[in-house]
C-alpha cells in the first residue's frame, strides 16, 4: 500500500521508511503499527506551542477589534468579562489572540481600539490577562500599527497618518465623527522607520509587562507592515525600504527581528495575509515569492507561530491564486489558519496536516463556548454585526450577552441566539453598523 506522510514542520517529519520497518516485527512494532493505523490528530488534541505554553486543543480564537475601549484607549474590566467568557480551553479556546492594539498614538486608525503604550492601557490589559489566566486560559497581543488606514482626527496633533506612500487608501476610517475616508497619508521617510521597529519591541516588551503569554505581530489586512511589503502600495523610489522584494519586505524583517530579541521568538507569532485583495488594492504582484523568501529570512527566529489568512479576510478563500502549502515549505513552526473555518473544515485541516491550529473569528462571537459546541456538535449562535463595534452604555449588547450551551436556554432556541438588542441600543449603533460593513477585514 502506498503511504504518504500527511505534511509536518521541518525536523519533525515522519521518515516515510520507518513505519513499514517498525510494521515487520515484535510488541514495539505492533505499537508503532497501531500509531500508524490511527495517526490522525484532531482538533481536541494538545499542542506546545512554543514558549506561549501547552495549547489543550487546536480551537484558537482570532483577532477581533470590538470598538469596546474606554477613553486614552484603555482596555476596560466589560472587556475582561468579554475575554474571561472565552478563555476556558475546554470549552472556549486555547489560545486566544487579543484585538489589534496599537503600540503607539500614531498607529490608531479608529475610535475606541485599545493600546498598549501608557501605563493605564497596560493595568487595563492586566486586568484581562489575569481574568483569561484565571480560567486557565492563554492570551497574546496582537501588536498593530494602522499606517495609512487613519484619519487625521485620530492622530496625535492632527497630523497626516504615515505609511509606505502619500497615496490615499481607499477604505475608510472609524472617527468620533463616523466613517470617513482615509487622510492622505505621509510617506515615511527612511530614517524615520527605525523608531517605529523600536516601538513594536516596546509594544511587545509592554504586553509581556501586562501578562500576556506572547505576541502576534499583525502583519496582515492592509496596515502598515502590509503596506510596505505590497509593490501595489509601497511605491518608494531610492529607498532601503522599497523597490524589490527585498526592500519591501525588510520593515517586516526589522519589527519581527526586534520583537522576537525582546520577548523570544518562542513567544512570537506572525499574521498574514498573501493574498488579501484590499478594497482598491491588489496583493503584491509577486506575492508567492516575497512571502516565501519572507519566512525564509525569518526562520533564525524560530517564531512560535505563523498565522496565515488564507484568501480575502471574512471573503472568499480563492480570492486570488496563492499555494500555501508551498509556502508552509519555508516555515518550521505551528501552521495556524483562518478564515471561514467552520468545524468539519477545521477538523479535516488538522487531521490531513494542512494546519496545526485553527482561528476562528465570527464563530467566537456569538459562541463563546465555541469548543464545546463543537464537541456537541450543537448549533452555533449567529453573531450580529450591527453590535461588533460598538462603545459606551450598550457596549455590553452583542459583546458579553451572548448565552452558553450549559446556560438555561433551551438548545433550540440556540440557532436564534441573538444577542439581547434595546431600542436605545438599535439606535445608538447607528454608525457602528455601517462601520461593520466597511471594516471587517481588520
Ligand atoms: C468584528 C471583526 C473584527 C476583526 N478584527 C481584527 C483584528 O483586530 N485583527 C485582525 O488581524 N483581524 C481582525 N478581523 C479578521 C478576523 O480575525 C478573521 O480573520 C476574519 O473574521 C475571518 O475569520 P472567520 O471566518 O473565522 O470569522 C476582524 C474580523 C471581524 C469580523
Amino acid at each position: 500500500m502506498a503511504w504518504s506522510a500527511p505534511y509536518q514542520p521541518a525536523g519533525t517529519v515522519r521518515q516515510p521508511d520507518a513505519v513499514p520497518r517498525a510494521l515487520r516485527s515484535g510488541v514495539a512494532g505492533r505499537a508503532a503499527a497501531l500509531r500508524y493505523a490511527c495517526p490522525m490528530t484532531t482538533l481536541f488534541d494538545p499542542l506546545r506551542l512554543g514558549d506561549i505554553g501547552e495549547l489543550a486543543t487546536r480551537v484558537v480564537m482570532a483577532p477581533l477589534t470590538r470598538n469596546r475601549a474606554a477613553p486614552g484607549n484603555v482596555p476596560t474590566l466589560l472587556m475582561a468579562e468579554y475575554y474571561a467568557q472565552r478563555a476556558d480551553p475546554a470549552s472556549g479556546a486555547a489560545l486566544i489572540v487579543s484585538e489589534a492594539t496599537q503600540v503607539c498614538p500614531e498607529g490608531r486608525g479608529y475610535r475606541d481600539a485599545p493600546g498598549i503604550h501608557s501605563a493605564e492601557q497596560l493595568a487595563g490589559w492586566r486586568r484581562i490577562t489575569d481574568a483569561v489566566h484565571a480560567r486557565g486560559g492563554r492570551i497574546v497581543a496582537q501588536l498593530w500599527h494602522v499606517g495609512r488606514i487613519s484619519h487625521f482626527s485620530l492622530q496625535p496633533g492632527g497630523a497626516p497618518p504615515v505609511s509606505s506612500t502619500a497615496r490615499a487608501a481607499s477604505r475608510k476610517a472609524f472617527t468620533d465623527e463616523g466613517l470617513v475616508p482615509c487622510s492622505p497619508p505621509r510617506a515615511l521617510r527612511d530614517e524615520e522607520i527605525p523608531p517605529i521597529v523600536a516601538l513594536y519591541r516596546q509594544g511587545a516588551l509592554n504586553a509581556l509587562d501586562a501578562g500576556f503569554d506572547g505576541v502576534e505581530v499583525h502583519g496582515a489586512n492592509g496596515y502598515l507592515i502590509d503596506q510596505f511589503l505590497r509593490d501595489s502600495i509601497n511605491d518608494r523610489v531610492g529607498s532601503a525600504y522599497g523597490g524589490s522584494i527585498e526592500g519591501r519586505m525588510r520593515l517586516l524583517l526589522e519589527v519581527m527581528r526586534a520583537v522576537a530579541g525582546a520577548v523570544g521568538g518562542g513567544r512570537t507569532g506572525l499574521r498574514i495575509s498573501p493574498a488579501n485583495p484590499l478594497p482598491g488594492d491588489a496583493p503584491d504582484s509577486e506575492a508567492q515569492p516575497l512571502f516565501e523568501r519572507a519566512l525564509d529570512a525569518l526562520a533564525p527566529l524560530g517564531l512560535a507561530y505563523l498565522h496565515v489568512i488564507e484568501g480575502q479576510t471574512g471573503g472568499p478563500r480563492d480570492a486570488w491564486p496563492f499555494d500555501y502549502s508551498a509556502l508552509r515549505r519555508h516555515f518550521a513552526g505551528v501552521w495556524m489558519v483562518n478564515n471561514g473555518y467552520t468545524h468539519e473544515m477545521a477538523e479535516a485541516a488538522v487531521a490531513g496536516g494542512s494546519a496545526d491550529l485553527v482561528a476562528f473569528g465570527k464563530p467566537f462571537i456569538a459562541n463563546p463556548d465555541l469548543a464545546a459546541r463543537f464537541r456537541a456538535r450543537a448549533v452555533l449562535g449567529v453573531p450580529d454585526s450591527k453590535t461588533y463595534y460598538v462603545s459606551g452604555a450598550t457596549a455590553a449588547a452583542g459583546y458579553t450577552d451572548y448565552p452558553r450551551l450549559d446556560s438555561a436556554v433551551p438548545a433550540e432556541t440556540l440557532a436564534k441566539a441573538a444577542p439581547t438588542t434595546s431600542a436605545s441600543s438599535a439606535t445608538s449603533t447607528t454608525s457602528a453598523t455601517t462601520a461593520a460593513s466597511a471594516t471587517a477585514a481588520r
